[in-house]
């Protein structure tokens, strides 16, 4: 990218000009790519744009009530509650392929409904540049929105962003004024929590890694990893108290990495990763062992599913 201020216009002019008199669609995901190109777009066309969030209920703690606020100023957010049905598609489910498609669908089904209230025409995504070439190999069903063009019929796809890094992303969404919560926050997977989860989904676990998450990034915000987060991987004993548990192994995992292509484990230091255990096994009585994870990408991903 040349120049911000340069970008910000063409983008808008580019949006301006696709949609036209038109209804545009946008997927907000809470991440800084689609919150990005929802701000672009929004600049270019305001309310002829309906920016959708889905609360799947795999979300980060606190992440809906965040897009509420930094968004209110979109009269036509629409935000859809969601929760219910994608816990109740994913019940038995423990295939990770499985596991996305089944989200993607769900997904593409609450984002249709809308889309056909608001009679969109026009879809934006926030597509970036590692996206395209992400997808365009077979490594995963990545990018939960992807197959949204197969199925919803729009006249028209703009995807201001298709040229970007993740580093230029932030620049324009700063440039834009985005909340810094925004801007800075690190990449989250459109399947949300479910991926970090190995196996079965169920609202136990989700809330586990959401809430271990939570202190995991608050804790290592300082070594400004990549993506850092917490899974949780299967059950172990432990002693809590005076009685043997059988609870959930919570992995801590803080990468490195410039496109999320190839990504180093980071080193953090003991006393920082004692507070996260200490933290999150005081926190949840239901883990009895937290683990870090010193695996590079490659050869382990960064997500565990
Ligand atoms: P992996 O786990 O493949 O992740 O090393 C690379 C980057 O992609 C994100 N990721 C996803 N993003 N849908 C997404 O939109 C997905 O299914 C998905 N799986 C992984 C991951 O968070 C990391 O930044």
């Amino acid at each position: 990218m040349v120049d911000v201020d340069s970008f910000i216009e063409d983008a808008v002019a580019e949006i301006d000009e696709q949609v036209g008199d038109d209804n545009a669609i946008i997927a907000l995901s809470g991440g800084v790519d689609s919150s990005t190109a929802a701000a672009l777009a929004y600049e270019a066309v305001g309310s002829q744009l309906t920016p959708v969030y889905v609360d799947t209920g795999l979300m980060r703690k606190g992440e809906t009530e965040e897009i509420r606020e930094t968004f209110s100023y979109m009269e036509s957010l629409r935000i859809v509650e969601a929760q219910d049905r994608f816990l109740g598609a994913l019940e038995g489910i423990t295939d990770p392929e499985e596991k996305r498609h089944v989200i993607g669908e769900q997904f593409i089904r609450e984002f249709e409904t809308v889309a056909k209230e608001e009679d969109a025409d026009v879809l934006v995504q926030g597509t970036i540049y590692p996206d395209r070439i992400e997808s365009e190999g077979t490594i995963k069903s990545h990018h939960n929105v992807g197959g949204l063009p197969d199925v919803v019929d729009f006249d028209r796809i703009v995807e201001p962003m298709r040229d970007l890094y993740k580093d230029e992303v932030r620049e324009v969404a700063r440039e834009l004024g985005l909340d810094a919560i925004i801007s800075e926050r690190m990449p989250f997977p459109g399947p949300g929590l479910a991926v970090r989860i190995v196996g079965e989904v169920t609202e136990e676990k989700v809330e586990v890694a959401r809430e271990a998450t939570h202190v995991v990034e608050a804790e290592l915000e300082e070594y400004d990893p990549w993506q850092a987060f917490a899974a949780v991987l299967g059950r172990a004993t432990g002693v809590k108290g005076d009685n043997r548990v059988h609870g959930h192994v919570v992995a801590v995992r803080s990468v490195e990495s410039r496109d999320g292509m190839t990504a180093r484990a980071q080193e953090l230091d003991w006393e920082t990763l004692q507070r996260i255990q200490s933290r999150i096994t005081g926190q949840l009585d239901n883990v009895s062992r937290v683990v870090y994870d010193v695996t590079h990408k490659p050869p382990a991903t960064i997500e565990y599913e």
